[in-house]
């Protein structure tokens, strides 16, 4: 049996067309906010840092304001929650930066797209 009377044509197309719109949605910003917050919470990230607003880190819109439009903003936060540099706090005392509790690059990728898209 050929492929196409068990799946016509247009069905097929429509699959394709469905497929596409969720893996090309949006641009390389287009992060998993649900695993990326997941993340987050495991890596206790949360203990320093707000979205919206300032705690003992910055608030993570305001990373994502100051890093808008640089390019190299993707790795270099990347290199900040892996490894362990060092981090100013604003009473003067520095100490070593957390670093996210996954070795996956994928799923750490994604939290700092997901953080740079807030
Ligand atoms: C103990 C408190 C603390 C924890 C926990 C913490 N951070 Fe931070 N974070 C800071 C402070 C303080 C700064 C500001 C560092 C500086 O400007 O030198 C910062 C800065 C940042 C920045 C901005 C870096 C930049 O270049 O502007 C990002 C992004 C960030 N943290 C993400 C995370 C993530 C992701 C986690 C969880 C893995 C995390 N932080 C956990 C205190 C914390």
């Amino acid at each position: 049996m050929r492929l196409q009377q068990a799946f016509p044509t247009s069905l097929m197309c429509g699959l394709l067309v469905a497929f596409s719109g969720v893996l090309f949605s949006g641009s390389a910003l287009a992060a998993d906010a649900d695993a990326a917050k997941a993340l987050a919470r495991q890596s206790n990230c949360f203990k320093c840092h707000a979205i919206e607003k300032k705690k003992e880190g910055p608030a993570w819109h305001d990373v994502a304001v100051k890093y808008k439009d640089k390019p190299e903003a993707e790795a270099r936060l990347i290199t900040h929650i892996t490894s362990g540099e060092k981090a100013k706090f604003d009473d003067g005392h520095e100490e070593d930066h957390a670093i996210v509790k996954s070795t996956d690059k994928d799923q750490i990728k994604n939290l700092v797209d997901w953080i740079l898209s807030l």
